[in-house]
């Protein structure tokens, strides 16, 4: 699909330059589509299917990753859900819309291949999309994530600050295990590293990437907020995820300290290919990433403060956890 007029907006061949190189904002035209307006926004959360709806709650001290919790949506109905990010504590994460909504998926695509016109050798694959929708003073816990990722925002305004690889903050072995899915969600964060940190405060009409691996965090500051995270692939991202990946395993099956995760050259081609051999035979194969799965711990309720109540009972946690 063809819109009107191009999604992004005053991009000059320089900004092109150092997508995927830098911590970068540029600008685009997502928030003028009437796509994300209440009423939209309503209808998509509607025909949005529950099991890929994260709902979640948070502290107030970004330092406390573990007061992250998840939350069912209880009886509610769409209306009632967007009411509560409005008027809460909430986290909503509508996960794989393109995969759900044929609208977002020509969207996405578009602003992909509008990308990658102006982007000279970017090639993107694996490409997708969650929307969020979140409250106004809701925060997201320092993280990094596997694919590159890009923050289109919406509505509300939040800041997010990104801490540069160079700064050293970020170790190669805790990029190891982020990748096998076992770090994500204990990474230790400490105050100072802000002052190293690249901060922006990101306005509906903003777009924020960094080079993939770069950790960051997220503070809502006023307004509901709604945003389109994008992720995608490169054939580099893909080699980066391999070689760090090949790294941990050949030290745990080889002899040698596999620790290099340069990217050009012969070595870490090769390196990505005994990997790709390795996972197709059984006992030499690495464990594929688990991912670690949040206790369901509270109901989304309109009446609760930060429309958030507790599930205290054990049995009533449980309960939620298998009907999830
Ligand atoms: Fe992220």
């Amino acid at each position: 699909m063809t819109y009107a007029q191009p999604l992004l907006e005053n991009w000059t061949p320089e900004q092109a330059a150092r997508m995927e190189n830098a911590i970068f904002v540029a600008q685009h035209r997502l928030h003028e589509l009437p796509l994300f307006d209440n009423e939209q926004l309503i209808e998509l959360l509607d025909r949005h299917p529950r099991q890929d709806l994260g709902i979640n709650t948070m502290g107030t001290d970004p330092v406390r990753h573990d007061q992250w919790q998840e939350g069912r949506a209880g009886q509610l109905n769409a209306e009632q859900l967007f009411e509560a990010a409005n008027a809460g504590r909430i986290w909503l994460n509508l996960r794989r819309v393109m995969d759900h909504h044929a609208d977002y998926a020509r969207l996405v695509n578009a602003l992909y291949e509008e990308l990658e016109v102006g982007c000279p050798g970017l090639a993107t694959y694996n490409r997708s999309a969650n929307l969020l929708i979140s409250s106004p003073q809701a925060i997201v816990y320092y993280h990094v994530d596997c694919p590159v990722n890009m923050l289109w925002h919406l509505r509300g305004t939040k800041r997010v600050w990104a801490y540069p690889l160079e700064s050293g903050i970020v170790s190669d072995e805790t990029i190891e295990g982020v990748l096998c899915g076992e770090k994500s969600e204990e990474l230790e964060f400490q105050m100072e590293w802000d002052d190293l940190a690249v901060s922006y405060d990101l306005q509906p009409g903003e777009m924020v990437t960094w080079p993939q691996h770069t950790p960051h965090r997220v503070v809502n500051t006023g307004g509901l907020n709604v945003s389109l995270s994008t992720e995608h692939m490169t054939r580099r991202a893909a080699r980066r995820n391999n070689v760090y990946l090949a790294n941990r395993h050949f030290r745990h099956i080889l002899p040698g300290d596999f620790r290099s995760v340069a990217l050009n050259g012969w070595r870490p081609a090769l390196k990505e290919l005994m990997l790709r051999v390795l996972r197709r035979v059984p006992l030499l194969a690495p464990t594929p990433p688990q991912g670690y799965k949040y206790p369901v711990s509270f109901e989304v309720d309109l009446e609760a403060p930060n429309c958030v109540r507790p599930l205290t009972n054990t049995t009533q946690r449980q309960l939620a956890v298998n009907a999830y």
